[in-house]
């Protein structure tokens, strides 16, 4: 059998998201790029966006610096006002950019009869200024890149292959280190291949799967933290999980995401006994940023010992609330809820990875041919909390970023060469599948009790301590028998969990979405965490 397929490209891209896609779209008029996603070509949270992406287009009454503002305001005080500025300066352009690939953005007349865009509002943000395809932007804008992608000659897509470690120079000096390829596991022939490329770039989207009740799909593993941690990269502020306040608390539907978008156009949150709470904790109310609403609703679930509080739109217009809320309407509908009338079930899940793998603005990490792009990279754009629809906006920028910064390079870039093969001369086929599924459990479980909305010192030394020792039973596991998908994603979601851990171990203070009972107090100075692996 052969192990040992090889591809080659000058760009390889792991990741099939708004990342991975703009980048890819923004090299391939000028050199062979290959993406690879470990699922369906569609399958990332960039399909699941809902509310919108952030950018100034009502320049009558907002303005960039307003966007900067709030999105620093939202951060606690921990962005980089830099990235701030260079994202929010560029929002435009790559809305414009991706308004030319096709996204079908919602429109509406303006009082001339004119047709602008609709805005909407989300938490954080002082101005509408989140331009949506109804509540399912996510999806207009993945299959409409998903069509560019398909129709361009010199992009190569490899679905359902599951990259496993990028393939680093020996020589030994890791600070020079270049990388020559990756390991991909291919998931239909069950073998792994090698890709050698010039340049590797890693748009593998968050990591919130590592807790237990998430917003996010099954892809979101922290792949790309993990791989680039072990190739010797940087990783910033990984204590900083985001935790989205209303996920939709069902038992026949999970992880299905309620919008902010519905609190922007007016709706409320409620305790089980109907009553408004939001104003005792925040004087923007339902509008405060999310790690206040999140927070907010965990103390009063946990005060009242309630399952769940509400989200209530009821009071709109039923044609407004379908028009504007079509997806969630109808899923809601599919469960027997009709939100037009009744308030909704709601609770908080992870959703955001605002750390990750240290870039430039060109999305460089800390080797020379390796790009971090989307929600994998660690830029400085979201501080302590990242405001609504600042994430797919990310994505875009920075990918035209890395894009522009490798062709740069490209014409004297060495060529790829001939990669080590894969040895698997001492493993044996898995007779113990239980193992894996028992630590992904367990995993995830520990993280949302112990590495959750409100932590504590002690509650990180127990997680980290259990971490500990899943990562050597996992270590053993790896070293002894064949890889499967869900090794590899508890690998690295053990490697991830580690590194969320250890840097909240290390804050000690409360700031934006990382709150801890032992330190409630902010410090004078906040800097990022940032964790270097050993060398
Ligand atoms: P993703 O879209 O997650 O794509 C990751 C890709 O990497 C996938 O193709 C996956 O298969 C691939 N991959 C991962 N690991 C591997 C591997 N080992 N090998 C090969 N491939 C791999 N943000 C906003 O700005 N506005 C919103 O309205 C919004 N709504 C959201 C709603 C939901 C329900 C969720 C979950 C998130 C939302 N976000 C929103 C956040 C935003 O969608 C994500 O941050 C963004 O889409 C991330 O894009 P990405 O390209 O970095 O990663
Ligand atoms: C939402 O629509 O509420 C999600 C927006 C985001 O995560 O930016």
């Amino acid at each position: 059998m052969n192990q040992n397929k090889h591809h080659i490209a000058d760009v390889a891209i792991i990741g099939s998201g708004a990342a991975g896609l703009s980048l890819a779209l923004s090299l391939a008029n000028y050199c062979n790029v290959t993406v690879i996603s470990k699922g369906a070509l569609t399958e990332g949270s960039t399909l699941y966006a809902q509310g919108g992406i952030a950018a100034v287009f009502d320049k009558k009454h907002d303005s960039i610096e307003s966007h900067v503002q709030d999105t620093l305001d939202a951060g606690g005080g921990l962005c980089d006002k830099e990235a701030v500025h260079y994202t929010a300066s560029n929002a435009h352009d790559c809305l414009q950019w991706l308004i030319n690939q096709g996204v079908p953005f919602d429109i509406e007349l303006d009082s001339h009869g004119k047709e602008r865009f609709h805005l909407t509002r989300e938490g954080g943000h002082s101005h509408r200024r989140i331009l949506h395809a109804a509540d399912a932007t996510g999806k207009a804008v993945q299959t409409t890149l998903i069509s560019q992608v398909q129709a361009h000659k010199n992009i190569t897509l490899l679905e359902h292959y599951n990259a496993i470690d990028l393939i680093t120079d020996k020589s030994g000096n890791k600070a020079s280190s270049h990388i020559n390829g990756m390991y991909v596991w291919n998931k239909n022939a069950k073998k792994v291949e090698t890709i050698a490329a010039k340049f590797v770039a890693l748009a593998t989207g968050g990591a919130s799967k590592v807790y237990l009740y998430t917003s996010n799909p099954d892809v979101s593993s922290g792949d790309g933290i993990a791989m680039a941690w072990r190739a010797g990269c940087r990783v910033a502020n990984m204590e900083f999980n985001q935790f989205h306040p209303t996920s939709l608390y069902h038992p026949e539907l999970q992880n299905f995401l309620i919008t902010e978008a519905m609190r922007g156009e007016g709706a409320y949150l409620r305790r089980p006994d109907g009553s408004r709470f939001m104003h005792e904790f925040d004087e923007r109310e339902e509008l405060a940023p999310r790690d206040i609403v999140a927070r907010a609703i965990d103390f009063e679930m946990k005060r009242l010992g309630a399952n769940c509080v509400f989200l209530d739109i009821s009071h709109k217009d039923k044609d407004f609330i379908i028009e504007h809320f079509p997806t969630i309407y109808a899923k809601c509908l599919s469960v027997g809820l009709d939100i037009t009338k009744d308030p909704i079930p709601v609770v908080p899940a992870a959703h955001y990875t605002c750390g990750g793998v240290m870039t430039d603005f060109n999305g460089k990490t800390d080797l020379d041919n390796l790009y971090a792009v989307g929600e994998v990279a660690y830029t400085g754009l979201h501080g302590a909390n990242r405001m609504a629809s600042n994430s797919l906006l990310e994505c875009i920028v920075f990918a035209h970023a890395a894009a522009k910064d490798i062709l740069s390079k490209i014409e004297h870039a060495p060529e790829p060469i001939n990669l080590p093969h894969w040895d698997e001369s001492r493993v044996a086929n898995s007779d113990e599948e239980i193992v894996i599924t028992h630590n992904w459990h367990e995993l995830r479980l520990f993280m949302w009790d112990y590495v959750g909305i409100v932590r504590s010192t002690k509650r990180l030394e127990r997680a980290l301590h259990r971490v500990e020792l899943l990562q050597q039973e996992i270590h053993d596991y790896y070293a002894n028998f064949r890889v499967s998908n869900n090794l590899l994603e508890l690998r690295n979601l053990v490697q991830v969990a580690e590194l969320i851990i250890r840097s909240a171990l290390e804050r000690k203070e409360s700031r934006g979405l990382h709150y801890t009972i032992d330190y409630p107090e902010q410090n004078a100075n906040p800097t990022p965490t940032i964790l270097t692996p050993q060398r």
